[in-house]
């Protein structure tokens, strides 16, 4: 069939109110242009994000009755153990809330204080929280990153070399390599297990750990199994085995590919960073065996975590995006080729050339879909990761330079005609694209800006 339908059907629905131009432009106006401050009843389509934004199955929301809230050694942990040790193969595991508080504890046991964070593109509350304990991030997309229209199958790679001379500079500043799959800020792209392999090995030549940021690792593997020589065949399953068993550990947002709407985790095969771990997780997160969920959370994240492995359903879910991404680059919106896994991601300094960067022509990008149609998106660029360093002062750049607008798609959500919407949406925004301006920030904070700031149309 042509057609690669959602395999799932609807059991019960989620009722949107459709809004007007105007009341939209008043939002708009009332949010200081900020789109993470726009009511999300508001936002007919939303994707701000696909983080702890899917829909659960069925055999999920029965795992929330089932949850065991004992304090200590539930029912639900010991599901959720055997789930996480399945899929990933490590036994030392350490439950959070999120993946933030994962790197947060990642971070803080390893020691990154005055030490470098090394990374294919770490992502914002990944560089936040190792910069806020005193680290320094360097990000080394591939140089396939580099150039948005030119696709290739692996653009979320790791510049080896650049790693190398890292590494041969001194190693001995170097907390750790974290890897993230897929590459969130570079473009939704996956790495190749090949580029993991060959960090890997430079990383134990030098004795460097070596972590992964695993939020995406069903996804990463599908795109592994489809695009990378002598994974055709393979079940997902055992590939993401194999990238999990290439690190010394992985930080993990249950949000994304463990189809839940909270949780995440930490693994390490390090005892002593895992004994310390532990005990800071005992201070800030909960006992080790819930850190900071309630047994239904770990319920719903040990059948997501099976459920996402499936082929069935990345087949869909790649399908969807690659849908998206297609439809936009058709109607003249240029987009960063191919699309990824759980996003596409609109290149804006090709799409609004006369607006500066200074001007965030992303953001430009992402408040004209809502203002056509109330659609949510999300700027990744300038406003995300720009603006003054808080440690040197110095002016900060997005890496690779893009300038991009988010469309993050939440797992078993929408449908067909959702997109199609979408993609009218898109056809109305082009119609409209010589009159887009760019914004200002009126007042910001030091870390993260774009979540809290407030804008005003240039
Ligand atoms: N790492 C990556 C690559 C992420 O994309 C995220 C979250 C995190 C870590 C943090 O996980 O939210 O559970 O604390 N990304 C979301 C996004 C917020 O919209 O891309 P968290």
């Amino acid at each position: 069939f042509k057609t690669i339908i959602e395999p799932f059907r609807m059991k019960f629905v989620e009722v949107m109110k459709m809004t007007t131009r105007e009341q939209r432009l008043k939002l708009l106006e009332e949010a200081n242009y900020n789109l993470f401050k726009i009511p999300a009843e508001y936002c007919l389509i939303d994707l701000l994000t696909d983080s702890g934004t899917g829909s659960m199955s069925a055999d999920q929301w029965a795992g929330l009755m089932q949850g065991d809230e004992s304090y200590a050694c539930a029912r639900s942990w010991f599901k959720f153990k055997s789930a996480v040790e399945e899929v990933t193969g490590f036994c030392n595991i350490i439950p959070t809330h999120q993946g933030r508080a994962a790197e947060r504890i990642l971070f803080t046991t390893l020691g990154v204080k005055d030490k470098l964070v090394l990374s294919n593109t770490l992502f914002d509350t990944t560089r936040a929280n190792a910069e806020f304990l005193g680290a320094e991030c360097v990000d080394m997309p591939c140089k396939e990153n580099e150039d948005p229209s030119t696709p290739a199958p692996f653009k979320g790679n790791i510049d080896l070399q650049a790693l190398e001379r890292r590494l041969e500079e001194d190693a001995s500043k170097v907390a750790c390599l974290v890897m993230t799959v897929t590459n969130n800020s570079g473009g939704g792209q996956p790495v190749a297990m090949a580029n993991l392999k060959a960090a890997a090995a430079l990383c134990r030549q030098h004795k460097v750990q070596f972590y992964l940021d695993a939020c995406r690792f069903a996804e990463n593997s599908y795109f592994v199994r489809d695009r990378e020589p002598g994974y055709e065949g393979k079940s997902v399953k055992s590939i993401a085995r194999e990238l999990f068993s290439l690190a010394d550990g992985a930080t993990f947002s249950a949000k994304k590919d463990g189809l839940a709407n909270t949780g995440g985790f930490l693994i390490s095969n390090n005892e002593d960073l895992v004994q310390k771990a532990t005990q800071l997780l005992i201070m800030t997160e909960g006992f080790p065996t819930y850190g900071g969920l309630t047994g239904r959370d770990l319920e719903t994240i040990a059948v997501g975590l099976r459920e996402v492995v499936k082929e069935d359903y990345l087949e869909y879910r790649i399908a969807s995006t690659a849908f998206l991404g297609a439809g936009l680059a058709a109607r003249g919106i240029p987009i960063v080729e191919p699309p990824g896994g759980h996003a596409v991601y609109i290149d804006a300094t090709a799409f609004l050339p006369d607006v500066p960067r200074s001007a965030f022509p992303g953001h430009a990008v992402a408040v004209a879909f809502f203002v056509e149609g109330g659609v949510r998106s999300c700027e990744i660029g300038e406003l995300m990761f720009g603006g003054e360093d808080p440690i040197t002062g110095d002016e900060r750049r997005p890496a690779g330079g893009l300038e991009l607008c988010r469309m993050a798609i939440p797992r078993r959500v929408y449908t067909q005609s959702h997109m199609e919407y979408l993609l009218e949406v898109a056809e109305r925004v082009v119609a409209t694209k010589d009159t887009l301006k760019g914004f200002k920030v009126t007042k910001e904070t030091p870390y993260l800006r774009h979540f809290s700031a407030d804008l005003a149309p240039l």
